[in-house]
């Protein structure tokens, strides 16, 4: 039975207030809801998702059910279908079209000290994005480029543990904070924050420690700023992109992970964000042997997936990056970062 037209507004602006949870942007906004009517006493709600079989349907599930509730809608079912090409680029047109649907980035740190921001991301956890953001941040130091990292993973920090330090961050006096200085990188993490353990981050914390972070630190003249993003499509990689004036960003994948990490979640949040993917650094792609120096490639994800993608460096695995990250750098992976910094950083 379709509803009245002022009862299917109401519940168009409470669904308003549910975001795709991958993307941070209203389901309404998104146009992912196809039509509401009435069941019955059943509320049914049709959901186009922009990816077929996307995993996160149960959130947003969750979520409309959760604004629906309160409002007096107990029994709601949702059916979900997902978006043809046309809808989805309409979508994206639509929302590049309207800035003001996303939030403004912080102007508070002068973005012109700062010559490159590149954030470096993976929709997949533990595929070494870590590592390679404290090899990259080696390799540009080596090169000249006075180079600094900004640790964007607020519920699980790793930069202090890979360069072996415990530095705790002071305030200068005019209320900056100083990063930690390792071999000429300046690095800023929040577990350089003195009482940061004492914390439980929540989504709008997580946002507002990143952007302090970001504006707060002293970083001086940067030639590049790597962000080390967590894992995922939630509030932490959604705040970098909106918050902080990302230049570009790399994708870090190991080869049997490069169909997730190039995922059309990933590309399309990276296109609504207006933030250009230069290319992928494919991690842990090969072994070579200690004794007769024969290199193995690791069995990876079919070429087709990489037409979009240039694989910008192929770094090999190697024991001494979780022990020294410094010794993890021969002179193979050194050139390879060297070729994907070079692609990277815009030199003027
Ligand atoms: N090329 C490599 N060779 C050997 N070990 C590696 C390599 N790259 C990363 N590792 C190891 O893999 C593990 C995961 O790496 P890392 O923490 O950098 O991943 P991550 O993507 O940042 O993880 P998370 O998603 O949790 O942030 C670490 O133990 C690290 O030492
Ligand atoms: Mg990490």
């Amino acid at each position: 039975m379709s509803l009245e037209k002022k009862e299917s507004d109401r519940i168009y602006s409470l669904l308003d207030k549910v975001k795709d949870p991958e993307i941070g942007v209203s389901i309404i906004k998104l146009k992912m809801v196809d039509g509401v009517e009435m069941d019955g006493d059943t509320l049914k709600i049709n959901i186009k998702l922009t990816v077929p079989g996307c995993p996160l349907s149960a959130t947003i599930e969750k979520d409309v059910k959760g604004i629906l509730k309160p409002e007096g809608y107990n029994n709601v079912e949702l059916e979900f279908g997902y978006m043809t090409k046309e809808e989805l680029d309409n979508v994206k047109k639509s929302i590049r079209g309207n800035n003001q649907k996303l939030p403004a980035p912080i102007e508070r740190y002068d973005k012109k000290q700062i010559k490159n921001i590149i954030a470096v991301y993976s929709a997949k956890g533990g595929v070494g994005k870590s590592s390679v953001v404290a090899m990259l941040a080696i390799a540009a130091t080596k090169l000249g480029y006075k180079t600094g990292i900004l640790d964007c993973d607020i519920s699980g920090p790793s930069i202090q543990t890979i360069f072996n330090e415990k530095y705790r961050a002071t305030l200068d006096k005019n209320d900056r904070l100083s990063p930690l200085l390792h071999n000429k990188i300046k690095m800023m993490s929040v577990e350089m924050l003195t009482d940061a353990e004492a914390l439980i981050w929540r989504g709008p914390l997580v946002s507002s420690a990143i952007k302090q972070m970001y504006s707060d630190t002293d970083w001086g003249d940067l030639d590049i700023l790597f962000l080390d993003l967590p894992p995922g499509t939630s509030d932490g990689p959604l705040t970098v992109f909106q918050a902080i004036p990302v230049d570009k960003i790399l994708l870090v994948t190991t080869p049997q992970n490069l169909s997730q990490v190039v995922g059309r979640k990933t590309v399309l949040m990276s296109e609504i964000l207006k933030v250009p993917i230069l290319g992928i650094i494919e991690n842990m792609s090969y072994i070579r042997c200690d004794h007769c120096g024969e290199k193995t490639d690791m069995p990876g994800a079919s070429e087709k997936l990489l037409k979009k993608f240039p694989i910008l460096a192929r770094l090999g695995f190697k024991k001494e990056i979780g022990l020294d990250i410094e010794k993890g750098i021969d002179a193979d992976t050194f050139n390879e970062l060297n070729g994907a910094i070079n692609a990277t950083v815009h030199k003027d």
